[in-house]
C-alpha cells in the first residue's frame, strides 16, 4: 500500500505512518534492530548506514529501508509491504470455566435513613452510619456534597455502594441502578476487559484490544527502556494504557446497554512491567539485576486518579506482584489454576517472552521465569508474526516428500509463522530427520527445498506464488537456533524447579495464555518444549489471568486467596542459582526429553 509522507524534517517514516494512523510493525520499538517496519522507496534513496545495511541485505538497493531509521525530509510515497502493516492479533479471551464466588467488594445497600428532627439533630453523615452500623464509616467529600439530596427522598429510601462494607462510593435517593466491575488482564500483545455485574456475576461483555503500547516495542524489554530514557516516555506509555482501558470499558458498556459510570471497580492485572508502566512507576529497577520492582505489594486507589473514565469514586485494585518478571497475571493464572489447592504436581506454564512457570504440589510453590525471547511471538524470526490472519500455525509434512501442508489462521495465502506454526514446523522437520541433535540442518539431508538463503541454508515452507506478500516463506537455521534457545530457557526453568522438590517431571502441565493454548503438546514434547509428561497430561487453560482477574474482581475471599498464594510463592532467581547455565545447554539440543512417558 502507498503512504504519501508530508515533508517534516527530524520525523521517521515510523512516526509519521503512526500520525497517519497507519500502524507499523515496530518489533523492537523503533531501534533499528528487528528489521519489521520495512517500507520500500520511490525515487531517490538516501544513503545507506552499515547496520540497515547488514539487515536489509541486497533489497536495500531496490529502495528498501527501516521506516524507523529513515527520514523524508522533503516528502514524498513510500510503499508499505502487507508484512509491514501492525497486525491485529487473535485475541483469546475465554479463560478455564470456573464458576465465580460472589462475595464482591462493592455493594450495594437499600436501606431507610430517618430524618433529622429538633430532637435529635444528628449530621446526615452520622444517620447514615448508624443506619449502616458502621461507625468508622468513611465518607469521602463528594458523597458528602450529595447526601442532603439523596437523604432528603420521600420514605427515606436510600442507596448505599460501598466498598468492603468501610467506604461510601455513592449514595443516591431510591433504588439505584446495578453495581458493575471491571476484570482485566494487561497483556505485553493484548488487552482483555470483562464486565461483569457484582450483584448476581453475571458477565455482561468481553472486549479486547491490542496493547498500544506496541509502538514503542513488541516486548518488555524494549518499553521498559523506552521508559527509562525520559520521564515523558513512561507518562506516554502510562497514558497509552489507560486510554486503551477507557477504550475497552465504553466497548464493553455500550455492547451490554449500560454506562460506564456504574463500574465502581476495576481489577488489573499484568506483568510486572505492566504493571509498573500502567502505573507511571519507574521501571528502571526492572532492566537490570536484581530486577527489584518499586512495589510488590496489592494496592487500591481511586480509579479517575490514574484516568480511568468510570464511576467517580470507583475503586482500582492491583493484586500483588511477586517479582520483577512474575507479575499479577502468573498469581491471577495461578488462582485460576487452582495452584494452592492441587492434589497432584502440577506445572503451570505461561509462555511468552517471559517464560513464568510455577510448580504446585500440595506441599510446595515455586515460581520463576526465564528469558524466552521472543521467537514464539513471532521476534527475531525471519517471517515471524504474531497470530494474526495469514500466518501459519500448523504444518504437516509428508513424511516420504517431506511436502508441507500449511494451516493459516483465517484460511488465506500464508504470510508468515506464528508461535504454534513455528513450533509445529520445527517438530515436523525434527521428526522427519531434517535437523541434527544440535541444532541446525542434518548434514546429510539433500531435498530441492533445503537451499542457501541470505542467512544460511534454509527450509522453502511455501513458494511465493503460493504466498500472501509473493515471497518464499521459509525457516532459516538462525530461526532454529531461536527455537533452541528458547527452549534450552524453559526447560532449564522447569528443571530446576524440579530437582528442588526432588521430581524428574510433574504429573500435569497446563499451559496458560495464548501461545499455550494453540500449542499442539505433541509437537512441544517432541522437540524437548516441555518437561516429560504424557500427552494427555498436558492442557491449554485459556486466559488463565483473565480468569483469575475475574475471580478477584467477584471476590473477597478469592482476592485474599490471590494475596496468600503471592506469598506462598517461593521465588527462584534462575540466573544466580548454581547448574542453571548447563541446564540451559543441555535444553537446546534437539533430543527427546529424557524419559517421556509413552501417551
Ligand atoms: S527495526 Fe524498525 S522498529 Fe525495529
Amino acid at each position: 500500500m502507498g503512504l504519501r509522507v508530508p515533508a517534516r524534517p527530524g520525523a521517521t517514516l515510523l512516526e509519521l505512518a503512526g500520525q497517519a494512523g497507519l500502524g507499523l510493525e515496530a518489533g523492537c520499538g523503533g531501534k533499528g534492530l528487528c528489521g519489521k517496519c520495512r517500507v520500500r522507496l520511490t525515487g531517490e534513496f538516501p544513503p545507506l548506514d552499515e547496520a540497515q545495511a547488514r539487515l536489509l541485505g541486497q533489497e536495500a538497493r531496490q529502495g528498501l529501508r527501516l521506516a524507523c531509521q529513515t527520514e523524508m525530509p522533503r516528502g514524498g510515497v513510500v510503499w508499505v509491504p502487507q508484512e509491514s502493516l501492525q497486525k491485529r492479533q487473535v485475541i483469546l479471551t475465554a479463560g478455564t470455566d470456573t464458576d465465580l464466588e460472589l462475595d464482591p467488594a462493592v455493594r450495594r445497600l437499600e436501606l431507610r435513613v430517618p430524618p433529622a428532627s429538633l430532637r435529635e439533630p444528628r449530621a446526615a453523615a452520622q444517620r447514615l452510619a448508624e443506619e449502616l452500623r458502621t461507625p468508622a464509616l468513611d465518607v469521602p467529600l463528594e458523597v458528602l456534597r450529595a447526601l442532603p439530596q439523596a437523604l432528603g427522598a420521600p420514605e427515606g429510601l436510600v442507596t448505599a455502594t460501598l466498598w468492603q462494607g468501610r467506604r461510601v462510593l455513592e449514595v443516591s435517593a431510591g433504588r439505584a441502578p446495578a453495581s458493575l466491575g471491571l476484570a482485566v488482564d494487561l497483556g505485553t500483545t493484548t488487552v482483555v476487559a470483562y464486565l461483569l455485574d457484582l450483584a448476581d456475576g453475571r458477565p455482561l461483555a468481553v472486549e479486547a484490544a491490542m496493547n498500544p503500547q506496541v509502538m514503542r516495542g513488541d516486548d518488555v524489554i524494549s518499553r521498559i527502556s523506552h521508559a527509562c530514557q525520559d520521564p515523558a516516555h513512561l507518562a506516554e506509555l502510562a497514558g497509552l494504557a489507560v486510554a486503551c482501558l477507557n477504550q475497552l470499558s465504553r466497548q464493553a458498556c455500550h455492547s451490554a446497554g449500560v454506562a460506564p459510570r456504574r463500574i465502581l471497580e476495576c481489577v488489573v492485572v499484568g506483568n510486572t512491567a505492566m504493571h509498573h508502566l500502567f502505573l507511571g512507576l519507574d521501571p528502571s529497577g526492572l532492566a537490570a539485576a536484581p530486577y527489584a520492582p518499586v512495589l510488590g505489594a496489592s494496592l487500591d486507589l481511586p480509579a479517575a486518579r490514574l484516568g480511568l473514565e468510570l464511576a467517580p469514586l470507583a475503586n482500582l485494585h492491583l493484586p500483588p506482584v511477586k517479582a520483577g518478571f512474575v507479575g499479577s497475571d502468573a498469581v491471577a493464572a495461578a488462582l485460576a489454576a487452582g495452584a494452592d489447592q492441587v492434589e497432584t504436581s502440577t506445572l503451570i506454564l505461561d509462555l511468552g517472552t517471559n517464560g513464568e512457570m510455577i510448580l504446585a504440589t500440595p506441599q510446595a510453590l515455586l515460581c520463576c521465569s526465564t528469558a524466552a525471547g521472543p521467537a514464539f511471538e513471532g521476534g527475531h524470526i525471519k517471517f515471524g508474526m504474531r497470530g494474526a490472519p495469514g500466518a501459519v500455525e500448523r504444518l504437516a509434512l509428508d513424511p516420504d516428500t517431506l511436502e508441507p501442508s500449511l494451516g493459516v489462521i483465517g484460511g488465506g495465502a500464508p504470510l508468515g509463522l506464528c508461535g504454534s506454526g513455528l513450533v509445529s514446523a520445527v517438530a515436523e522437520l525434527w521428526r522427519a530427520g531434517a535437523l541434527g541433535e544440535t541444532g541446525g540442518w542434518n548434514p546429510a539431508l539433500e531435498h530441492p527445498r533445503l537451499r542457501q538463503g541470505d542467512q544460511g541454508r534454509e527450509f522453502v515452507l511455501a513458494w511465493a506464488a503460493q504466498t500472501a506478500n509473493g515471497q518464499d516463506l521459509a525457516l532459516t537455521a538462525q530461526d532454529l537456533a531461536q527455537v533452541q534457545l528458547a527452549k534450552g530457557a524453559i526447560q532449564a526453568g522447569a528443571r530446576i524447579m524440579l530437582e528442588r522438590l526432588g521430581l524428574a517431571a510433574p504429573e500435569q502441565v497446563l499451559l496458560a495464555g495464548a501461545f499455550g493454548n494453540y500449542l499442539d503438546p505433541a509437537d512441544a514434547l517432541d522437540i524437548g518444549l516441555l518437561p516429560p509428561v504424557a500427552r494427555q497430561r498436558v492442557r491449554g487453560i485459556g486466559n488463565a489471568a483473565g480468569a483469575g482477574a475475574l475471580m478477584i474482581l467477584a471476590s473477597q475471599r478469592q482476592r485474599q486467596r490471590a494475596q496468600d498464594l503471592a506469598q506462598r510463592l517461593e521465588y527462584l532467581e534462575l540466573a544466580a542459582l548454581p547448574g542453571f547455565l548447563d541446564r540451559f545447554l543441555e535444553g537446546m539440543a534437539f533430543l527427546p526429553a529424557p524419559g517421556r512417558r509413552e501417551d
